[in-house]
């Protein structure tokens, strides 16, 4: 058994962990990052997409943001869909100059495997059989197997930062945790197709066959998601019928429509909303998709991760410079205040554009005043506007040492 001692020792690297482990890196504190998937898989994985504002401010903070700055695509605004108009936010003009980027999670994650490379710090890809141990004692494990050995890492501190389905949070007796939860009764079918975007923009589609979005990744390949039921199987969708569904939500009374070409990914991908609390047990702390879940409507998730681990960096430095223990304790509160505007916008956002297959009549004209609402007051735009760049966050770079 080989055994090694680290300051806070992280599970997963996904864009939790490695920010987190960047974060404490700038800070001169030890981690090591455990991951148990391939470094090809974690940075192949595709998912989110949209970075708000305080997101790109972080990653450039932290010096991780010079391809973001140079490959990223800045929206000022988007569109929202319905009775087959497209009706646009200016989000910039609405916040006072704030906008969304569009970089996807594998080029975030691939930036950040590549700074964390540079520090030399460890990150074990490929491990198994992970576990988590001694959380409620001032020296939690971490054990696995890597390379044909096993390791046990003994730390100060964990950082569960793996993802919905890890290992971190079910270690965590139940008594000590309350979930929260709320399944949709639909899924997100999304596409990478190379074709030229001909938006610059998000578009955001309700249509009376279900909801539709628009997106991209590059100037090159158009991100495309359509509703469907959740546990749809992708070999029900040849990509001529993606298409020919894809084009008649998304198609607008002035003709603008998605360009089609070929799909070189597809998935279906359920939606839920989810919230574990405390967002800590012991000496082992939550963070990102761990702790919380929220409906891709919003884009929220990659954002809610970076600022849990913004609040933890801050409360970690705290601990090494003079052993308080202060923002440790306030670490779930500071992140829940957050984590639940997040999923009330999420779950706002999904249920005012998706069609809900037990919906009345009423239902619906009540969802359609809701977009007319919309699109046509100051007010409501600007709560919207607000929201999807990202509220101002919990605590400043300054205090996570940046
Ligand atoms: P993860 O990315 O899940 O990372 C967890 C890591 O832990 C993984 O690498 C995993 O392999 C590893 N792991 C798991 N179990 C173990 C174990 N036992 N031992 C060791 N390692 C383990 N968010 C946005 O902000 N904007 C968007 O536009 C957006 N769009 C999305 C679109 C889709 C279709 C989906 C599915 C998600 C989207 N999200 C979006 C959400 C976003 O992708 C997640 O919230 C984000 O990945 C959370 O990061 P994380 O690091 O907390 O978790
Ligand atoms: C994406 O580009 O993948 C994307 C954009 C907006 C969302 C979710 C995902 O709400």
């Amino acid at each position: 058994m080989r055994v090694l001692r680290t300051q806070v020792g992280i599970v997963g690297a996904g864009p939790a962990g490695l920010l987190l482990g960047h974060l404490l890196h700038l800070n001169g504190i030890d981690s090591v990052i455990v991951e148990n998937r391939s470094r090809d898989y974690v940075i192949d994985r595709v998912r989110a997409g949209v970075l708000e504002q305080g997101t790109v401010d972080l990653l450039i903070a932290m010096g991780v943001g010079e391809r973001l700055q140079r490959e990223g695509l800045r929206h000022d605004g988007l569109y929202i869909s319905f009775r087959g108009n497209r009706h646009h936010i200016d989000m910039a003009e609405l916040t006072g100059g704030k906008a969304i980027t569009v970089y996807g999670q594998n080029e975030v994650v691939k930036d950040l495997i590549d700074a964390r490379i540079a520090t030399t710090r460890p990150l074990y890809f490929e491990a198994e059989d992970v576990s988590v141990g001694a959380l409620e004692s001032s020296s939690p494990v971490i054990r696995f197997r890597h390379g044909g050995a096993d390791h046990e890492i003994r730390c100060d501190f964990l950082a569960g930062c793996d993802g919905f389905h890890g290992v971190c949070r079910p270690s965590i007796p139940e008594r000590a945790i309350a979930t929260y939860e709320r399944i949709y009764p639909f899924g997100w079918l999304g596409i990478l197709a190379e074709a030229a975007p001909s938006s610059t923009e998000l578009v955001y589609t309700c249509h009376e066959r279900g909801f539709a979005l628009f997106s991209m990744r590059s100037p090159t390949i158009t991100r495309l998601y359509l509703q469907v039921p959740p546990d749809e199987p992708i070999e029900n969708w040849p990509d001529e019928a993606i298409w020919d569904e894809m084009l008649a939500r998304m198609t607008t009374s002035d003709g603008w429509k998605p360009r089609v070409g070929r799909i070189v990914q597809k998935s279906v991908t359920p939606m839920r909303s989810f919230v574990a609390a405390p967002m800590r047990h012991g000496r082992l702390f939550l963070a990102g998709d761990s702790a919380h879940i929220v409906p891709p409507t919003g884009a929220k998730g990659l954002n809610l991760a970076a600022s849990d681990v913004l609040v933890l960096a801050r409360a970690l430095k705290a601990y090494y410079e003079d052993r308080s223990t202060g923002w440790l304790d306030e670490y779930s509160d500071v992140c829940l205040r957050r984590v639940w505007k997040a999923q009330r916008f999420s779950w706002w956002m999904t249920t005012t554009l998706h069609r809900a297959p037990d919906e009345s009549a009423f239902d619906h004209q009540r969802q359609l005043a809701d977009l007319d609402y919309l699109t046509g007051s100051r007010a409501a735009m600007t709560s919207l506007a607000e929201q999807y760049v990202g509220l101002p966050a919990e605590v400043s770079f300054e205090s996570a040492g940046l």
